[in-house]
């Protein structure tokens, strides 16, 4: 069966259309409650927001949590960010948080920003895979600020994706990847930013991205009175951030200015192939997959996903993509590029 079958919306003359498991839940107040009863019962909520769809459970309940690991068929040494309705609650979760940390809260929140500060005692081990810090982040999705402030705790939410594989920007994604795993999708449409959140571990005062996105290191130079440190590929610190990852099934070839020799050569050798690129060239030869122009840094952020999702969808072998400048989200996308072509190197790890 097609598991995109299962995605129900309700229309305008509709109320409500329940399916049987996953739920998928056109967003309203009345299906933010069945969200939260979800969670207070254990359950798994895929929740939409601004950057990626992720796959929710409460995250003061250690078996909850354990279902997201089962779902996706991630390590469970690697750590969850926990989501949370204000900077208020950063109190409960972590643990005497320096100043800097609220600088950035206030600058950011609601908003892209992942927080990782030392950790409250509370926070359940299987949440951190055991480390002494725990990732925070308050979203920029109406719908699941709604959600967060009923439901009153944490929801701790990895992109709601197959482990290593391609995160979700639609509800239409969760429910193909994840498909029975989930007991209810909230579906907001699309995600607006496309790519996941900037990652900021701040301890001992000393500031280091750990996956960049679409809020820059100059951004948060630009708030904080300090410099920004950016770790290096595949950091110790961050297991979930392989240098391999992000991947479609096709395999991804970063590409120069002009894709058309690279998608030459790969056809000469009998490969299907598909081009990703903002301006797409004139000359490409026949039988290229064209994946949509996608305007600029932001709007390529936005589309990349479902872009890699289409070419897999389409048969392509080999996508050669041709990487934005680097205004705007551009580092982000260029970062999971980079990634999604190592994956194809054959280093994916899980
Ligand atoms: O935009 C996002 O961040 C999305 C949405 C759903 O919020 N979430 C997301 O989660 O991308 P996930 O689990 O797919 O990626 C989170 C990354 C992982 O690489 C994980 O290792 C890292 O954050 N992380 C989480 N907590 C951490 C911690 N305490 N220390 C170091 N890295 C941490
Ligand atoms: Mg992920």
């Amino acid at each position: 069966m097609n598991p995109a079958a299962h995605v129900t919306r309700s229309g305008p003359c509709q109320d409500r259309v329940v399916v049987e498991r996953p739920r998928v839940l056109r967003a309203s107040d009345e299906q933010v409650d069945d969200a939260v009863d979800v969670l207070r019962r254990g359950g798994l909520v895929a929740i939409p927001t601004e950057t990626v769809y992720g796959l929710g459970a409460d995250a003061s309940n250690p078996d909850a949590v354990r279902r997201i690991f089962a779902a996706k068929g991630r390590p469970s040494d690697h750590p969850l960010i926990v989501h949370i309705h204000d900077a208020d609650a950063v109190a409960r979760w972590a643990h005497d948080p320096p100043a800097v940390a609220h600088q950035l809260a206030r600058a950011f929140w609601p908003g892209p920003l992942t927080l990782v500060l030392p950790r409250a005692a509370s926070v359940p081990d299987v949440v951190t895979g055991g480390r002494p810090t725990v990732g925070l982040r308050v979203p920029d999705q109406p719908l699941t600020l709604r959600l967060l402030e009923r439901f009153g705790g944490g929801v701790a939410a990895p992109s709601a994706n197959r482990f290593g594989r391609v995160s979700p920007t639609r509800a239409e994604h969760v429910v193909a990847d994840l498909g029975d795993s989930v007991d209810l999708v909230l579906d907001a449409g699309p995600c607006r930013v496309g790519v996941e959140s900037t990652i900021v571990e701040i301890v001992a005062d000393r500031l280091e991205v750990l996956r960049v996105g679409t809020i820059t290191v100059q951004d948060l130079e630009r708030v904080v009175d300090r410099p920004v440190h950016v770790a290096g590929p595949a950091t110790a610190r961050a297991p979930g951030m392989l240098a391999a990852h992000y991947a479609p099934t096709a395999q991804v070839v970063v590409a120069g200015e002009d894709p058309t020799g690279d998608a030459r050569a790969w056809q000469r050798l009998g490969r299907r192939v598909a081009v990703l690129a903002e301006v797409m060239p004139g000359n490409l030869p026949e039988g290229v997959i064209r994946l949509e122009p996608v305007g600029d840094p932001d709007g390529y952020a936005r589309h990349l996903y479902e872009r890699l999702r289409e070419a897999d969808h389409l048969g392509a072998d080999v996508i050669v993509a041709v990487p934005p400048d680097t205004a705007g989200a551009g580092l982000a996308v260029r970062d999971r590029l980079a990634r999604a072509a190592n994956s194809s190197r054959g280093q994916r790890s899980g």
